[in-house]
């Protein structure tokens, strides 16, 4: 896939739209967690750097449903990037420029705007007559798997480039495309929800040569197999589709690794036990993964040439069952020898709350869902958009 690079823009005098990812982690209206923010600079520097007249940059928070909705705006990331990026940067609505002679708008939540999910190219009309803009960047690489109008609905109307961001990306994660067996390639997965994973683990259990499974989603392998989790979550109705990727895995000799023990307790915030997996039952639930599989886990890692690893393995919000994620971080960011790749909101949550860097890796994806998508080979409507 060869997409148009920013370095062959000829950016000088030109007013330029951006698409941004700062969906970022909220609470009490304070930003918990900037990846994303600091992820844009490149771009917008080298954008500055190249004489622009103007920066407009697009994106979204959270769902507001297509109305305007206050808990959802973009202020406090404009606050954000004010700091870091040290810029002056006006938050503008309705795509109006009342910015007088400071160089970056951004524009209120794209959310707002009903055409905004339904990618009505009268939104994009509309953005483009009131910004002026000449050349649109797609740097939201986060974004890049929705259809959105701010995503794909200028590239039939201006020059459409790749941010240095989304070209990160796409270099770092193109690799792990191949339809053959990846030699020492591991993948790490947790999280809930197999409907978000399903994908990734399908072509993953015919390319990878391990599959270490954590966090509710390995509940539900387990509970596939027969195992009784007494009170854990587990989804049952996606029994199937876990034998069917267990047999997948088993078809093209690739490993899948469940826990053999776990950290129990009767509710998140009780006292909590390492069991074995065949020990539990009754009110007990399973809330990270135990001393031994991390062990194994890690003997699984050592071993490996590349790690790609999404989804927290347990519920590393409590410190009682922090310890599985925690120590697999700091395990692929100190001991290992792998390439590292790491992906996914909670993931990157998880390394700030442990305190470790993300420098420690090869690469940190700033997509959760974008980043699963383009691993299972799905085509991205915001890259395809960028390709010449
Ligand atoms: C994300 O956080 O994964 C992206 O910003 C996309 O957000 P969405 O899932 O609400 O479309």
């Amino acid at each position: 896939m060869k997409i148009n690079q920013l370095a062959s823009a000829n950016l000088q005098d030109k007013t330029v739209l951006i698409r941004v990812d700062f969906n970022v982690p909220m609470k009490n209206g304070h930003i918990t967690e900037n990846t994303r923010v600091i992820a844009s600079l490149p771009t917008i520097k080298h954008v500055l750097a190249a004489g622009a007249k103007k920066i407009h940059l697009l994106a979204h928070l959270g769902r507001p449903k297509g109305v305007p909705n206050t808990k959802y705006t973009l202020a406090p990331v404009a606050t954000e990037l004010e700091a870091v990026l040290k810029e002056k940067v006006f938050l503008a609505g309705k795509f109006s420029d009342d910015s007088g002679e400071t160089k970056i708008i951004l524009h209120e939540n794209i959310r707002f705007y009903p055409g905004e999910k339904k990618n009505d190219p009268a939104l994009a009309q509309e953005v483009l007559e009131q910004t002026k803009a000449e050349i649109f960047i797609n740097d939201g690489f986060g974004v890049s798997h929705r259809a959105h109008a701010s995503v794909v609905g200028f590239s039939d109307k201006i020059p459409c480039f790749a941010g240095l961001l989304v070209q990160k990306e796409v270099e770092q994660l193109s690799p792990f495309l191949s339809n053959e067996k990846i030699a020492g390639l591991t993948i790490v997965v947790g999280g809930a929800k197999m409907e978000t994973k399903v994908a990734v683990l399908k072509h993953f259990a015919k390319t990878s040569e391990n599959i270490c499974i954590g966090g509710a989603l390995a509940n539900t392998f387990l509970a596939a197999q027969g195992h009784d989790l007494g009170q854990s979550l587990y989804e049952e109705a996606e029994f199937e589709t876990a034998r069917e990727v267990m047999k997948i895995a088993e078809q093209h000799k690739t490993g899948i690794h469940l826990p053999v023990d776990v950290m129990c307790a009767e509710t998140p915030d009780g006292a909590s036990l390492d069991f074995p997996i065949e020990a539990i039952t009754g009110t007990l639930r399973v809330f990270d993964i135990g001393a031994h599989t991390i062990q194994s886990f890690e003997e699984i890692l050592l071993h490996s040439k590349t790690v790609i690893w999404n989804g927290p393995l347990g519920l590393y919000e409590q410190p009682a069952f922090s310890d599985g994620t925690k120590r697999i971080a700091q395990y692929l960011a100190d001991k290992c020898n792998a390439q590292t790749i790491l992906g996914g909101g909670d993931t990157i949550d998880a390394l700030k709350k442990f305190d470790v860097s993300q420098h420690q890796y090869t690469h940190v994806s700033t997509g959760g869902g974008a980043m699963l998508a383009f691993l299972e080979g799905k085509e991205l409507p915001g890259i395809k958009v960028l390709e010449i």
